[in-house]
């Protein structure tokens, strides 16, 4: 194979090896190790296994389409209407898990909330919306309009103060350092890219502003970790949500700062508490010398 092919293949959805992956699965090749797929769900072969795969390809054997339209915009687009699909059947489905756990939780979850301009990421039907601090100014946004629907008619129903807007977290249309606190529960794990969803829920939090996040995340028990890597496809196409995301290494990689992770049950759902850096301004040597 010429180099220009395998360049070719780099941008080559594997649509019959990689069903985990529905965003772009990209092929990198680092010595004997070769990954296909991206985010969380990566699949790792060998030098010769990808050679293998490579040929298998070429032979028509295994399907194989480019990749170039198939952007996160496209990822978002399926997720988006994913949503939409279930929006009307959402709170059924959500029923019991609301009334033995995540009723409490969304409890602790707003009473980390600071300030008075809050912005709820992912509002959905907008369940969150008994919990919402009395005093607060609070935004909340959804990129599914049937979600939001939902929302708007609970926020009418339930007469809450709420700015509800259609926007995708990934692509915020909000000014930089605008809030004093963003929450999000259970919205995470389905986000496309979810580190550039966090990049910008931290770019329009205030400096010092603070992040609170309900979300179930990927087991750390090997056993369940890997039931939920096998499960998780079927748990995408079914819900829209991913069961194996590495919530906290993606906040980590957006660089806000972890301050603390409280686990809800079982190592699988947990509170986390982060914060945005407040930049502090470089005094240079001369004023350290003294
Ligand atoms: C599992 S539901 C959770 C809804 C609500 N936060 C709750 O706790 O019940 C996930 C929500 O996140 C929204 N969502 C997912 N990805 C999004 C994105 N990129 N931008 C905005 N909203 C998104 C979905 O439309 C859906 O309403």
């Amino acid at each position: 194979m010429t180099d220009n092919l395998e360049k070719e293949m780099i941008k080559m959805k594997i649509v019959s090896l990689c069903h985990a992956c529905e965003a772009c699965p990209v092929v990198k090749l680092d010595g004997d190790r070769v990954e296909i797929g991206e985010k969380d769900n990566v699949c790792v072969l060998t030098r010769s296994g990808w050679e293998t795969l490579k040929q298998k390809i070429l032979n028509k054997e295994i399907e194989a389409e480019p990749i170039r339209e198939l952007t996160t915009d496209n990822a978002t687009e399926l997720a988006r209407k994913r949503y939409d699909r279930t929006a009307v059947v959402y709170d059924l489905c959500e029923a019991i898990s609301e009334r033995f756990g995540y009723g409490k939780w969304r409890e602790l979850l707003w009473d980390k909330a600071e300030g008075i301009h809050i912005l709820e990421v992912g509002v959905g039907t907008g369940k969150n919306f008994s919990y919402y601090p009395p005093d607060a100014v609070i935004t909340a946004i959804d990129f599914s309009d049937r979600m939001l629907k939902r929302a708007k008619d609970r926020a009418s129903k339930q007469k809450v103060k709420v700015r509800l807007q259609q926007m995708d977290v990934q692509n915020l249309e909000f000014e930089d350092n605008t809030f004093d606190t963003v929450v999000a529960s259970l919205v995470f794990c389905s986000v496309p890219d979810p580190v550039r969803g966090l990049m910008e829920v931290k770019r329009v939090c205030k400096p010092g502003g603070k992040i609170v996040l309900l979300e179930h995340i990927l087991s750390a028990n090997p056993i369940l970790g890997w039931l939920m890597n096998l499960v998780n496809p079927l748990a995408v196409r079914m819900r829209g949500a991913n069961i194996n995301r590495r919530t906290v290494e993606n906040i980590l990689r957006s660089r806000l700062r972890i301050e603390q992770v409280t686990d809800l049950f079982a190592g699988i759902f947990k509170l986390i508490e982060a914060r945005k850096e407040t930049l502090v301004p470089y005094k240079g040597l001369a004023s350290q010398r003294r």
